[in-house]
C-alpha cells in the first residue's frame, strides 16, 4: 500500500474550536447520575408545542422526498408574520447557517469583519472560513456594545459587522433606535447582519421594532431563528429578513436543501402560535427575575440580561472550580474562559425546580 499523506486546506490552521455546552448525555457520563441539569447552551426548557411535534409526526412519512429548495411555505409564513414580501425571507440551517453564509457571500480575503468581544463565539469562524481579517472592540462599561468604538473601527475595507443584540454571552441589549442611529451613520456598502436569536426575551422595546429597519437600510440583515424562544433548537432553522438579492446571495453559497423537510414543516407550524410563544417569553422573564435576585443575594452582581440567561462577574471565585464544583452537584453551566471572558459564568434559565437547584448549589459552593 502506498502511504499518502492528506494536506488539509491552510485555513483549518485559522479555525477556532467551536466549544458548544456539555451535551446532556456527556454530562451524565461526566458527573454520573441522571439528575444532571443542562443550563449551558441558551436552550428552552420546554419542549415544542404539541401541534408542532404532531406536524413533524405527519411529515415524517414523507421522508423519502427531498424539501422544498426555496422553503416557500415556511418563508411564506414568516413574511406574513412580519408583514413582508416572501422575497426578502431567507431561511438557514439554523442561524448560524446564515451567519456563515453572511460572511462567505460578503467576505474576499483580507477584508474586514467587526464585531464586539465578547460575544456570540460563532463570530470568529465567519473570518476564518472567509479569509476576512476579524477586529474585535471590547464591550463598553455595563458589558455593553460600544457602537461608536466599532464605527471607528470602519475601514474601506470592512464588509460585515456583527451587532449581537441581546448579545450572547452578557445578555446586554441596545434599544431599536441605538441600531437605527448605528445604521443611519454607517457607510451603506458595509452590511451589518443584527442578530437577534434572543430578541424575543427583551422588555424594553417591541420586539418587532428591528425588523421594520430592514426597508428602510437595505444593507440591513436581521437574523433569528426558532431555536430559543420557539423551543425548537434540535430542529435547526433560523431566519434572516433582508433585500431579495442579499437572499439570493446567501442561497448561492450553501448547499440546496439546507433546511429539512421536518424543519420547515415544524417551523411553519410554530411561527403560528404567537400565544405561546409569548407565554414562554413571560415565563422565561418571571425565571430571569428570580434567578438574578438569587445569584444577588449570594453576593454576586450579574449584568442586566434581556436574554434567557444571566452573564455573572465571580471576582475573586476561580471559575475553573466552581464550575467543576457545580457539575458535581449535577448543574452544568459555562465558562467564561470559553465565551471570551474568563473570570465568569453564563447560566441559562431553567424551570423553576432547576433554577432553584441551581442556586442552592451555587450556594454551597460558595459558602465553601
Ligand atoms: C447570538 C446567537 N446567535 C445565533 C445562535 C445560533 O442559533 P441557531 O440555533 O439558530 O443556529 C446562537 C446560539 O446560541 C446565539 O447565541
Amino acid at each position: 500500500m502506498v502511504a499518502v499523506t492528506v494536506t488539509f486546506a491552510q485555513k483549518l490552521e485559522r479555525m477556532p474550536h467551536y466549544e458548544a455546552g456539555m451535551h446532556e448525555d456527556a454530562a451524565r457520563e461526566a458527573f454520573g447520575g441522571d439528575q444532571v441539569i443542562k443550563l449551558a447552551s441558551n436552550e428552552s426548557p420546554w419542549g415544542p408545542h404539541p401541534a408542532v411535534v404532531e406536524a413533524i409526526g405527519r411529515a415524517a412519512p414523507r421522508l423519502n422526498r427531498y424539501p422544498d429548495q426555496h422553503a416557500r411555505r415556511l418563508r411564506r409564513r414568516i413574511a406574513e408574520r412580519f408583514d413582508a414580501d416572501p422575497a426578502r425571507i431567507a431561511v438557514g440551517n439554523g442561524s448560524c447557517e446564515l451567519l456563515l453564509a453572511a460572511a462567505e457571500a460578503l467576505c474576499e480575503p483580507d477584508d474586514e469583519l467587526l464585531f464586539a468581544w465578547p460575544s456570540f463565539s460563532i463570530y470568529p469562524h465567519l473570518a476564518a472560513l472567509s479569509g476576512a481579517r476579524e477586529i474585535r472592540v471590547p464591550l463598553a462599561d455595563g458589558y455593553l456594545h460600544d457602537l461608536d468604538a466599532m464605527l471607528e473601527e470602519v475601514t474601506a475595507a470592512t464588509q460585515l459587522v456583527c451587532v449581537c443584540n441581546p448579545n450572547n454571552p452578557t445578555g446586554t441589549h441596545l434599544g431599536a433606535e441605538r441600531i437605527a442611529e448605528f445604521c443611519e451613520r454607517l457607510p451603506d456598502r458595509v452590511t451589518v447582519a443584527l442578530d437577534e436569536a434572543y430578541i424575543e426575551f427583551q422588555a424594553a422595546d417591541d420586539p418587532d421594532a428591528t425588523s421594520d429597519l430592514v426597508a428602510e437600510y437595505p444593507n440591513l440583515i436581521v437574523i433569528r431563528t426558532f431555536s430559543k424562544a420557539y423551543g425548537l433548537a434540535g430542529l435547526r432553522c433560523g431566519y434572516a429578513l433582508c433585500t431579495p438579492s442579499f437572499r439570493a446571495a446567501l442561497d448561492a453559497v450553501r448547499q440546496p436543501f439546507s433546511v429539512n423537510e421536518l424543519a420547515q414543516v415544524a417551523a411553519a407550524e410554530a411561527i403560528q402560535h404567537a400565544d405561546d410563544v409569548a407565554q414562554r417569553v413571560e415565563r422565561t422573564i418571571v425565571e430571569r427575575v428570580f434567578v438574578e435576585e438569587g445569584v444577588r443575594e449570594l453576593g454576586l452582581e450579574p449584568a442586566t440580561s434581556q436574554a434567557n440567561f444571566s452573564w455573572i462577574p465571580l471576582g475573586d471565585v476561580d471559575e475553573g472550580e466552581l464550575v467543576r464544583e457545580l457539575g458535581e452537584r449535577g448543574v452544568v453551566v459555562r465558562r467564561g474562559a470559553g465565551l471570551g471572558d474568563p473570570g465568569h459564568i453564563r447560566v441559562t434559565y431553567g424551570t423553576r425546580a432547576e433554577n432553584e437547584r441551581f442556586l442552592a448549589a451555587l450556594g454551597e459552593v460558595l459558602a465553601a
